[in-house]
């Protein structure tokens, strides 16, 4: 997978995947709206699965490298990539990543939030700024994702906000093209890199993907394989979308 390689869709497969990611946006809603403290991971991500296949969608996640569960589900100090489990029982107080994919048509959706379980005006002031920082980096991506553009330009602005907020910036996940398959060319990092990356086309579709730390940037591969974790145990979060890049403004295909 060479670093200048991008992938412009054709309109069919546009048409496509816009249906996919939307069926991803509205899954990762229904999904957000059941999850609550006292139920197991497990129970979560079982509900999960219903969604997404009443929605006429199959979990894209599920089997793929090896997956073993329907959606990631990361809570507190998991970055992401954390599996369900009967054990793991969701806390009042916890922040929960639900990161959301579907497949549909031959096309994919991927679109992740962090929510907070508990009364949102009374979040404490560090998860408050790692929420509020790691979606307006988001958004901030997004801004930035116009035609003409380079992924660096992307990072660059995602950065900026993770600065600002005072949060760490995961470096080991990235986000990456996306549409026919999960995972396609381009890498998308949430940092500033030596080269400035593919220039942005009219076509491609991209996944930004900000994964903010309330500690240091490092993280670790729980013995599982697959959960990620911060090193330091502090707090992280994960907000993603699905952008088109058009000759105008990005088109976010997984807004609801
Ligand atoms: N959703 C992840 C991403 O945003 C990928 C998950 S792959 C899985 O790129 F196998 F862990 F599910
Ligand atoms: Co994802
Ligand atoms: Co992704």
């Amino acid at each position: 997978m060479s670093r200048g390689s991008v992938i412009i869709h054709t309109p069919d497969e546009i048409r496509r995947i816009r249906k996919a990611a939307q069926l991803s946006a509205l899954a990762r809603e229904q999904i957000a709206r059941e999850a609550r403290p006292g139920m197991s991971t497990k129970e979560l991500d079982d509900v999960a699965g219903a969604i997404i296949h009443s929605l006429g969608g199959r979990p894209a996640f599920l089997g793929y490298c090896g997956y073993p569960a329907n959606i990631c589900i990361s809570v507190n100090d998991e970055v992401v990539h954390g599996i369900a489990s009967p054990d793991r029982y969701l806390l009042k107080g916890d922040i929960v990543s639900l990161d959301v994919g579907v497949a549909f048509d031959g096309a994919m959706g991927d679109t992740a939030m962090t929510v907070y379980l508990g009364d949102e005006a009374e979040m404490p002031e560090p998860e408050a700024r790692l929420l509020k920082g790691t979606s307006e980096a988001l958004e901030e991506g997004i801004r930035a994702a116009v035609c003409g553009m380079h992924i660096r330009d992307v990072a660059r602005a995602v950065e900026k906000v993770a600065k600002e907020y005072k949060l760490g910036v995961v470096r080991e996940y990235v986000g990456h093209g996306c549409g026919i398959k999960l995972h396609e060319p381009p890498e998308v990092p949430n940092f500033v890199t030596p080269e400035r990356g593919p220039k942005l086309q009219s076509g491609m579709v991209i996944c930004i993907e900000p994964m903010l730390n309330l500690g240091t940037r490092k993280v670790f591969v729980e013995r599982d394989r697959w959960t990620v974790r911060t090193a330091d145990g502090a707090r992280s979060a994960h907000f993603e979308h699905m952008v088109l890049i058009t000759d105008g403004q990005p088109e976010v295909l997984t807004r609801v």
